[in-house]
């Protein structure tokens, strides 16, 4: 199963992602995760991602479809990924939509997890995550047992950096100028499914779960 997950800054994106990879066994690739990792290394080029990733800019394409195509070309991804973060403009998506043409595969689905500009901002200052394991967690929603110190494998809690209402609003009218247009494109191309990101985080999943459980049931009968 390949799915795009499409969304604002804060829609649950990763939430549901992580979700979504445990119950199909398939790999929750996050390209601001990937982008994240680069800075973290010390890298040079993490320097350069900074510059943008700070401001709320996107990463420009051409190191982004390089560590896409690495990063869905490894083995764990032979039966599907779920891709969050990705595509961000339709020059993404086309390009990703080549590159699987190429590899006579095809995108199963994008799914857009739809909420309101005012709730992402909410959502984005509220996250913290934890620098060891991922983990994601709300302080009004979803937070953690011992304050600042992740549930599951004791490591402490950080916020990003770019997770402050300013950059929250840049990030918001960067997705809807470059990325909502491509929710247009998969609708287009009769590959979109919008579930409503505004429930309580299992209300979603099972939104989601529908989504895909008939995906896989039109794999089953053959169907494209
Ligand atoms: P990225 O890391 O992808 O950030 P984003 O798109 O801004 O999305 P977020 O991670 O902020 O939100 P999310 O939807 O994952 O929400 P989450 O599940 O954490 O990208 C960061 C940067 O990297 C970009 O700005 C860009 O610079 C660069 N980049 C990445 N990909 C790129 C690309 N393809 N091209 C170019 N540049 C790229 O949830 C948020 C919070 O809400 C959490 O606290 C969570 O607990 C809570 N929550 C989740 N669901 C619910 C719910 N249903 N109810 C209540 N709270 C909830
Ligand atoms: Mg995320």
């Amino acid at each position: 199963m390949r799915l795009v997950l499409l969304g604002l800054p804060g829609a649950g994106k990763g939430t549901q992602g992580d979700r979504l990879a445990e119950k199909y066994s398939i790999p929750h690739i996050s390209t601001g995760g990937l982008v994240r990792s680069v800075i973290d290394s010390g890298l040079k080029l993490g320097e350069i991602f900074n510059a943008y990733i700070a401001k709320g800019n996107l990463v420009p394409d051409e190191y982004m479809m390089e560590m896409l195509r690495q990063r869905i070309l490894a083995d764990d991804c032979r039966n599907g990924w779920i891709l969050d973060g990705f595509p961000r403009t339709v020059a993404q998506a086309k390009r990703l939509d080549q590159m699987l043409e190429h590899e006579t595969e095809v995108l199963d689905r994008a799914i857009d997890i739809r909420i309101s500009g005012e709730e992402a901002v909410l959502r984005i200052t509220n996250r913290r995550i934890c620098r060891s394991c991922g983990q994601i967690y709300s302080i009004e929603h979803s937070p953690e047992k011992v304050k600042g110190f992740c549930d599951k494998c004791g490591e402490p809690l950080y916020q990003r950096p770019d997770d402050n209402v300013e950059v929250a609003r840049l990030r918001i009218k960067v997705y809807m100028e470059q990325t909502h247009p491509c929710v247009h494109y998969y609708a287009q191309t009769g590959r979109l499914t919008s579930v409503n990101g505004e429930q309580d985080i299992d209300a979603v999943f099972a939104d989601l779960q529908a989504a895909v459980a008939v995906l896989y049931a039109k794999k089953a009968g053959g169907q494209k």
